[in-house]
């Protein structure tokens, strides 16, 4: 079988590897995939990145399935154009991607439905946003509607602050189109949860619980990244709060996804926060996490192209997902700088080969890694302890080395 991947993160490095375990793989393509990839067993780069190019390249080379990786090319509906030309993808159609793509659908949705999340009002001009503001009490949390690579979203604890984000967002467009209308919600306070699931269509199958650490600085201080850091499963996610997200947002989601005719096959990666009130939900994406995909694929023992191919018939269900039992600590290691400026162009050194790391930012040159982005790699500790998988990241950690690197050291730490 000849599959296709696109993207060219951590999370794509993680999905080629752990799809290359199938026997009846024979080749993947990374599109445009990174450093690592290119050098991965099964596995060849291909520089292509239009939806149109893509699904031309599907039909040529008699690819069997397409995993698209990252939102974007969701959002602008590479699923529908391939199921237009009978070419086997895993993902949402574009309208249940907008799910992801826009956040006043998205919170319409949850509001629709009864599930639970944050309390908000909408906003299609700054004069309405910033009249608003002058009633409102902070903090609050001021969104851009659409797709903004993972930066729309303002965690303001005065008002001035939250002015200040509907004036960079609505009146100098710091996110383009993404931030014509926005969302100004009630912030939430609790300890946050990523939940991954695959829809096969007829229902929803959860997998094991994972915890990010979303602020560069250690303490979750300063600004917000894509993401530094994973632990799974996520200590906070107790058996009650489990069954407290399947009855009051997972449920509620399946039912209103066929109310709204939003069936397809793919993932719903469910953004959680769980607070003294219970579960609520902060966000839905539609396809997997990153870096929560480098924490929880090493702890999946099941074939994860025979769960994509179940999901595609309409018949996954809990039973085809085994877990190992054990825990993973997942470090992300960036570019000094990140997520404001950084350097590129360093040489990464001291990755070994038996261990699990993930190349998110960087690319082959001359037979070396070369950094290329502000996320670079992430390295996984797994154990049958939190506490032992900690340490087996961190040991990693200390012997990989690129000039300028920066990663936090409280990954895993519970308080
Ligand atoms: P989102 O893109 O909606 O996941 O938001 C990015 C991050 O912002 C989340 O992972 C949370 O850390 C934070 N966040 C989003 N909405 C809220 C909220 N209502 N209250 C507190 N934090 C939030
Ligand atoms: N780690 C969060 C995300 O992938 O959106």
């Amino acid at each position: 079988m000849n599959l296709l991947i696109t993207g060219g993160g951590g999370r794509e490095h993680a999905l080629a590897l752990k799809l290359a375990e199938n026997q009846r793989v024979n080749k993947i393509y990374c599109a445009p995939g990174n450093g690592a990839t290119a050098l991965l067993d099964k596995c060849e780069n291909i520089n292509i990145f239009k939806p149109d190019e893509l699904v031309e390249f599907a039909a040529s080379n008699k690819i069997e399935l397409t995993i698209p990786g990252s939102e974007d090319l969701l959002v602008e509906g590479i699923v529908d154009l391939f199921k237009s030309k009978n070419i086997p993808v895993f993902g949402p159609h574009q309208s249940a991607a907008m799910l992801e793509g826009s956040k006043i659908f998205a919170k319409g949705f949850m509001e629709r439905f009864g599930i639970k999340t944050a309390e908000y009002e909408t906003f299609y001009s700054a004069a309405d946003a910033l009249m608003y503001l002058k009633t409102s009490t902070a903090p609050l949390v001021v969104k851009a509607d659409g797709l903004a690579a993972g930066k729309g979203v303002i965690i303001c604890q005065t008002i001035d602050e939250a002015e200040k984000a509907v004036r960079e967002i609505m009146i100098d467009n710091c996110f383009g189109k993404a931030g014509g209308s926005v969302v100004i919600e009630e912030f939430l306070e609790g300890y946050e949860a990523s939940i991954l699931s695959i829809f096969d269509g007829n229902s929803i199958t959860p997998f094991i619980s994972a915890k990010d650490h979303k602020k560069i600085g250690e303490g979750e201080r300063g600004l917000n990244t894509g993401g530094m850091g994973v632990i799974a499963p996520n200590p906070y996610v107790s058996d009650a709060v489990f069954e407290d997200f399947r009855n009051n947002i997972l449920n509620p989601t399946l039912r209103g996804l066929k109310e709204e005719n939003l069936e397809f096959s793919g993932i719903i990666f469910f953004g959680l926060m769980i607070t003294e009130k219970g579960i609520y939900l902060l966000e839905y994406n539609l396809r997997m996490g990153d870096p929560e995909t480098q924490a929880v694929l090493p702890l999946l023992e099941s074939d994860l192209l025979v769960i994509f191919e179940k999901a595609n018939r309409g018949n996954l269900s809990e039973k085809d997902l085994q877990w190992s039992g054990n825990c993973s600590c997942a470090v992300v290691q960036s570019s000094g700088g990140y997520p404001l400026a950084y350097d590129k162009g360093h040489e990464i050194n001291g990755i070994e080969d038996d261990q699990i790391v993930y190349i998110s930012g960087a690319q082959l040159s001359e037979g070396k890694l070369i950094t290329s982005g502000g996320r670079v790699l992430t390295a996984v500790g797994v154990a049958s302890s939190a506490e032992q998988a900690r340490i087996n990241a961190y040991k990693m950690m200390k012997k990989i080395s690129f000039k300028d690197q920066y990663y936090r050291n409280d990954i895993g730490i519970i308080d």
